[in-house]
C-alpha cells in the first residue's frame, strides 16, 4: 500500500474567523505504537473545531495543532502492536486533532467498523457525538428505559445523537430548539415533545408536560441562567448533565432543590481524556449501541458537505447555527 510522503491539511495558523483556516501541505504523520494510519475520505465538523479555530480551545500538549476530532476512511499503515485492523479496513475513528488533513494517525483503539451499509461520508458523522452522548448520559448519567430526558439544542450534532440514542433505549424525549425547522427534524427523529424556545417559554412548558414526576436527566450545553430552570425541572435522583456552556460559564443556583431531590451536577469534556478511556467508550459503542445501526434504529444526520478547500464555509455554516444535524468536509 502507498504511502504518501506529504498531504494537504488545514492551518489555522494563530486562530481567528472562518477565513484564517487556509489548505497547506504538511509532512505524513507517522503512527506510533498502537497506532493506524487512516487515508481520510470524509471528516466530522463540530462546534469545538470552531471554539479551537477561535482560539477560545487551544488543543492538548499531545494532541496534533491540525483541526478536526473525527474521521472516516481507510486504514493505509500499521504503527508497532496495532491489533484488530489490517491494511485497506474502513474504520470511523474518533482522532486526538487533525482529522482536516489527507491522512491522520489514530489509535486502533479509537477506530469502530463502519456500521453496515453506511457510507464513508455519513459514518465520519458518527464519532465525536456518539462518544460523548454515550459516555455522559448512559456511562454517567445512568439513563433507562422509561426514563425521560431534556435535551437542549436538539437538532445539534449533540442534540440529534441523544434524542436517537434515547428513544433507541425506550426513554421519553423532551428538547428545545430555536426554529420550526429544527423542530420539525427533531420529530422526525423521534423527539415526543419540541418546544421552540423562541416562541415558548420552555421551563413552563416541560414543567407541565412532564408533571408531576419532572424529567430524571437533563442534557445540557447552554448554561447561563438555564441551570436554575434545568434543576427546577429534574425529579427526585435527577442528573444535570453540562457539556459547555454557550452561554456562560456562571449562573446563581438555589442549593435546596439538591439536597431534597437528591439531584446530582456533573459534566465532562470529552477531549482531554485518555487513551484508555476513549478506547473503553469506544468498546462500549460498539457492543451497545452499533448493532443499533444494522438493526436501522439510527440514522445519518449529515445535511451538508463541503469539500476541504470549502472548509470556511462549512466553518461559516456551523456559526451561523442554521443547519440541522451534523456537517462534514469531503477529503478524499
Ligand atoms: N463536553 C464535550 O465533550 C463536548 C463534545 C462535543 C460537543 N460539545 C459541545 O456541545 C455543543 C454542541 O456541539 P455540536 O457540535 O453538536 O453543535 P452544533 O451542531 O453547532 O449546534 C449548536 C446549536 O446550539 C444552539 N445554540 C444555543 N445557544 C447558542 C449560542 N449562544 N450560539 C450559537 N448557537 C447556540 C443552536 O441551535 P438553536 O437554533 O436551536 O438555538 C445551534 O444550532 C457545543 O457547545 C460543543 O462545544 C461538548
Amino acid at each position: 500500500m502507498s504511502i504518501p510522503s506529504t498531504m494537504r491539511h488545514t492551518d489555522h495558523g494563530t486562530g481567528g474567523g472562518p477565513e484564517a483556516i487556509r489548505i497547506t501541505h504538511g509532512p505524513v504523520p507517522q503512527p506510533g505504537p498502537g497506532q493506524v494510519l487512516v487515508r481520510v475520505a470524509y471528516a466530522g465538523v463540530n462546534r469545538p473545531d470552531v471554539a479551537q479555530r477561535s482560539g477560545s480551545y487551544p488543543p492538548p500538549k499531545d494532541a496534533s495543532p491540525i483541526l478536526g476530532l473525527e474521521v472516516a476512511g481507510e486504514v493505509i499503515a500499521l504503527g508497532e502492536g496495532a491489533q484488530r485492523w489490517k491494511l485497506g479496513d474502513q474504520v470511523c475513528a474518533l482522532v486526538h486533532g487533525g482529522g482536516y488533513a489527507e491522512v491522520v494517525a489514530v489509535h486502533a483503539t479509537h477506530c469502530l467498523p463502519i456500521p453496515a451499509g453506511w457510507s464513508l461520508k455519513d459514518a465520519a458523522s458518527l464519532p465525536e457525538t456518539y462518544f460523548t452522548v454515550w459516555v455522559n448520559v448512559f456511562d454517567t448519567g445512568h439513563l433507562s428505559a422509561g426514563e425521560s430526558i431534556l435535551i437542549h439544542g436538539g437538532s445539534s450534532g449533540i442534540g440529534s445523537t441523544a434524542i436517537q440514542l434515547a428513544k433507541a433505549f425506550g426513554c421519553t424525549v423532551y428538547t428545545t430548539v430555536g426554529s420550526a425547522d429544527k423542530a420539525a427534524f427533531c420529530r422526525n427523529l423521534g423527539a415526543d415533545h419540541v418546544i421552540n424556545y423562541r416562541e415558548a417559554d420552555f421551563h413552563a412548558e416541560v414543567k407541565r408536560l412532564a408533571a408531576p414526576k419532572g424529567v430524571n436527566l437533563v442534557l445540557d450545553y447552554i448554561g447561563g441562567d438555564y441551570l436554575k430552570k434545568n434543576v427546577d425541572l429534574l425529579g427526585m435522583d435527577g442528573r444535570l448533565i453540562q457539556l459547555a456552556f454557550m452561554q456562560g460559564r456562571e449562573a446563581m443556583l438555589d442549593l435546596g432543590p439538591i439536597l431534597m431531590r437528591r439531584i446530582v451536577i456533573t459534566g465532562s469534556a470529552l477531549r482531554p481524556r485518555t487513551t484508555d478511556q476513549k478506547a473503553a467508550i469506544a468498546r462500549g459503542l460498539e457492543a451497545q449501541v452499533w448493532p443499533l445501526f444494522a438493526a436501522g434504529k439510527l440514522r445519518s444526520v449529515v445535511n451538508a458537505e463541503f469539500t476541504l478547500d470549502q472548509v470556511a464555509e462549512a466553518h461559516r455554516l456551523m456559526e451561523s447555527s442554521a443547519h440541522l444535524g451534523k456537517i462534514v468536509l469531503r477529503i478524499a
